[in-house]
């Protein structure tokens, strides 16, 4: 079976963008490859953290994974942290890695401009983490949101210097990029991501939002004057729109602008709100079901965490013996 790796960040809250983009794309290739779906706890920490909090949230993503459908049993959930592997080969890898590479990045751009009081070496390195992240488990595929894509090149770049040095040790990982949703823009300035850093709590849908906050959000959405429901970038309030509708009903944006042809915002605003609601209504009411079963949760968390640390340590006893260290006796 083919290898796929994931992870998101416990950092905020989830927004409709992550599960869009990212978990139901998780849940739908679950069947078909052997899947690793990380709480990738150690990014989180590149950025300034109140210790309770992060723990509360790692838990709670840990939580929505399963709520999500993620089998258990069948795929490893677990914590980054829990598995040392990580940081070592993310050392490793780190030697392999150039300056001017991560200079390049543009999510260290954004971060370090938001947080200038922190640009910490961490969060320089951060896609080194993430490189050993997938590599650590021989991924074939990765899927992520758009955002990613320029972190999922240098790992697919590192594993290829890797491969070039010492042989055939590293999978080179491919992307998957959902057809719709892979890129959820703000409610508010649609020609930006949505993300659970915004300052604006109109700009995102958040997982955990009530029926009526989703309803509200939806109805504020920013569009335009243009008064027709089409599918093109000079409307990209209405695209966005079209984009969450149709990722929440499996629908092509196609279909979507055939459904709503000759009728107003106000009405498709509404039927996308209610989209929403179907969608994430029965995720929280699972999410709230499984958050009453401590010892359930605790068991997964041991056994899956076990499991992963006995597949990346298969590979960072290659690369270690690869990179010259000395044999264990
Ligand atoms: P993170 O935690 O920011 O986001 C988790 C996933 O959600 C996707 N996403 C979106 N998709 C569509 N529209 C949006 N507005 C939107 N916002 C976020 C992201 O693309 C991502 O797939 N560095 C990663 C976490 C990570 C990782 C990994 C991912 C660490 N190691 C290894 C894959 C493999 C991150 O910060 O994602």
């Amino acid at each position: 079976k083919k290898v796929l790796f994931s992870g998101m960040q416990a950092t905020g809250n989830l927004t409709l963008g992550n599960y869009l983009g990212a978990l139901k794309n998780w849940v739908s290739l679950s069947d078909e490859y052997e899947c690793f779906y990380s709480v990738v706890d150690m990014h989180s920490i590149t950025v300034r953290q109140d210790p309770a909090t992060l723990r509360k949230r790692a838990r709670a993503l840990l939580t929505l994974y399963l709520a999500a459908g993620i089998d258990p049993e069948k795929n490893c959930i677990y914590y980054q942290s829990h598995v040392s592997g990580h940081a070592e080969l993310a050392w490793i890898l780190n030697c392999f890695t150039y300056m001017g590479e991560l200079n390049r990045m543009t999510q260290f751009k954004d971060k370090s401009a938001k947080h200038a009081d922190n640009i910490n070496a961490g969060l320089f390195t951060y896609p080194v983490l993430m490189a050993a992240d997938i590599l650590l488990f021989q991924a074939d595929v990765v899927p992520v949101g758009i955002d990613q894509m320029q972190h999922l090149e240098i790992t697919r770049d590192i594993a290829q210097r890797f491969n070039n040095i010492y042989g055939e040790v590293f999978t080179v990982p491919e992307a998957y990029i959902g057809k719709v949703g892979a890129k959820i823009m703000s409610l508010q300035e649609p020609t930006k991501k949505m993300s659970k850093s915004d300052e604006n709590p109109n700009a995102s849908i958040y997982l955990m939002d009530d029926a009526d906050t989703i309803l509200r959000k939806c109805k504020r959405a920013v569009t335009d004057s243009e008064g027709a429901i089409r599918y093109r970038e000079e409307q990209p309030g209405v695209r966005n729109l079209i984009d969450i509708y149709s990722a929440c009903t499996g629908k092509t944006p196609e279909e979507t602008v055939g459904e709503f042809e000759g009728k107003g915002y106000g009405v498709f605003k509404e039927a996308v709100g209610e989209a929403v609601v179907s969608v994430l209504r029965p995720l929280q009411e699972e999410v709230r079901r499984l958050e009453k079963d401590k010892t359930y949760l605790d068991e997964i968390i041991k056994n899956n965490g076990e499991k992963a640390g006995y597949f990346a340590n298969k590979t960072l006893r290659k690369v270690q013996k690869k990179v010259g260290f000395p044999e264990r006796i």
